[in-house]
């Protein structure tokens, strides 16, 4: 079957934010839909023949990258404005082209649904953003367990099935999400149940059994660390409303507590921030909530919090600890933070001290003293949450702050520039010529 694609992703030219910070924010937003589910769940619509539709689906380099993915595989993918159609009739492509393998890091999670549609998936180790290695032996671990015959040479990985794959219970030595959602991927059409102990338990999840379950497959306990998959020899489509993206929420009230200020964030579902909220509290913001909105002020100096260790969900997300960061460098005191889950993920502590910042990096550990100014200066990105938490020091900094490397962070904030200057942010987008 052919594949149609609607959408094409020109060559983007390179791009920068200029700030010009000390501008209190205040009005509302609404929260974009997340791409930690959305692309999971486009992934998941390899798995039936029938139409499935996604809503509230952001609009993200991420996003168009998965239905590029989808194409390759023979589907069909329509994106019009939050709303995105796939069709995957008869997939019949089974090899996933290496650049868009190394355009993200959650491509992987396309290998447990192609294998269990077409027995069949060539595909090179995924890519995404620079965190320490990216490994994926859970991954593949899971799926050899359930059949999947794996060979891996020159950075390929050549899978394959004799049949349906089979269900088997399944331990991850980490609650791994990638590696939950592929198995549950996987488990959905397999030849008998799948229990999967060790699961992670972020949203995320409980988003993707919901969507798989309204097309009919037989999933209990996401968001637990035990789900239970009941293989199913097919499944329908369904239309589903991705959650709201909790991450851009956490970011939302990073901003609102560097800049000042008074916002509401609608569509924000404060049980999956309960971890981040205590500690925007601390640092003197007030944030409440009612029905489906979530009020933040902050009309104080910030203070510094003790240690924030990022942890697998619902601990502290590692996704905020750089945003958090940035909120915290002007946070009078010292505050400690400890990255549990990545190897590498405080390369925004070098550009923040560009900016004025006092913060020493050693190992897992971070050392933030509260300084009384940032100024504006010239900052790199160099990966999607480190992005935007140099947008979020910009906003706090005196002066001007151009952010280069902004392709990182569009790959998860919807025209994040657009977002903050709806509350009052002078933010704008450049191209570098
Ligand atoms: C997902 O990545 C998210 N990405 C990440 O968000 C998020 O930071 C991460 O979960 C943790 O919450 C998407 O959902 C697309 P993991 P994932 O497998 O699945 C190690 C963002 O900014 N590990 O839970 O890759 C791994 O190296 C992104 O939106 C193995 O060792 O995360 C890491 O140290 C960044 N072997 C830890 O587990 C494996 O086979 C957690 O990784 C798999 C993972």
């Amino acid at each position: 079957m052919r594949s149609k694609l609607y959408f094409c992703k020109g060559e983007i030219a390179m791009q920068k934010f200029i700030v010009e910070g000390e501008k209190r924010l205040s009005g509302e937003l609404k929260i974009q839909g997340a791409k930690n589910s959305a692309l999971p769940l486009l992934a998941a619509c390899l798995l039936t023949k029938n139409e499935c539709t996604l809503k509230n689906c952001p609009a993200l380099s991420d996003v168009y990258t998965s239905c590029r993915i989808l194409g390759s595989l023979g589907c069909e993918c329509r994106a019009e404005g939050s709303t995105v159609t796939v069709r995957a009739s008869d997939p019949c492509g089974c090899c996933v082209p290496d650049d868009l393998m190394r355009e993200m890091r959650s491509s992987i999670v396309f290998l447990g649904p192609a294998l269990s549609r077409t027995g069949e998936c060539i595909l090179s180790f995924p890519g995404g953003c620079e965190l320490g290695p990216r490994p994926i032996d859970m991954h593949l671990a899971a799926l050899r367990r359930m059949g999947a015959e794996i060979t891996e040479k020159h950075g390929m990985l050549c899978c394959r099935t004799n049949g349906r794959l089979k269900g088997t219970e399944i331990s991850l030595p980490f609650p791994s999400v990638g590696a939950t959602e592929n198995v549950i991927l996987a488990a959905v059409l397999a030849d008998g149940t799948t229990v999967l102990k060790n699961a992670a338990r972020e949203p995320e999840i409980i988003d993707l059994a919901a969507f798989l379950n309204k097309c009919g497959a037989r999933i209990k306990g996401a968001g637990s660390d035990i789900v239970v998959i009941e293989g199913t020899a097919e499944i329908g489509g369904c239309e589903y409303d991705v959650m709201p993206d909790r991450i851009v929420v956490a970011t939302m009230l990073a901003a609102v507590a560097a800049a000042g200020g008074e916002i509401s964030l609608i569509g924000a579902d404060r049980k999956t921030v309960d971890a981040v909220i205590p500690v925007f509290e601390q640092m003197g913001c007030g944030v409440y909530s009612c029905s489906d909105r979530l009020f933040a002020a902050c009309n104080r100096p910030l203070r510094a919090v003790g240690t924030v260790r990022t942890m697998p969900y619902p601990g502290f997300p590692t996704d905020a600890q750089a945003p958090v960061m940035a909120a915290l460098a002007k946070a009078e005191g010292t505050s400690v933070i400890v990255e549990n889950i990545f190897e590498n993920r405080y390369s925004h502590a070098g550009e923040l001290l560009r900016m004025g910042a006092d913060i020493r990096t050693e190992g897992k550990v971070a050392v933030i003293r509260g300084v009384k100014k940032l100024y504006g200066a010239k900052v790199r990105a160099a990966d999607l949450r480190g992005g935007a938490a140099l947008t979020v020091a910009a906003l706090a900094a005196e002066g001007t702050t151009e952010i280069s490397g902004v392709k990182f962070i569009d790959r998860g904030y919807e025209t994040l520039e657009k977002q903050l200057a709806s509350l009052g942010a002078s933010i704008k987008r450049e191209t570098i010529k």
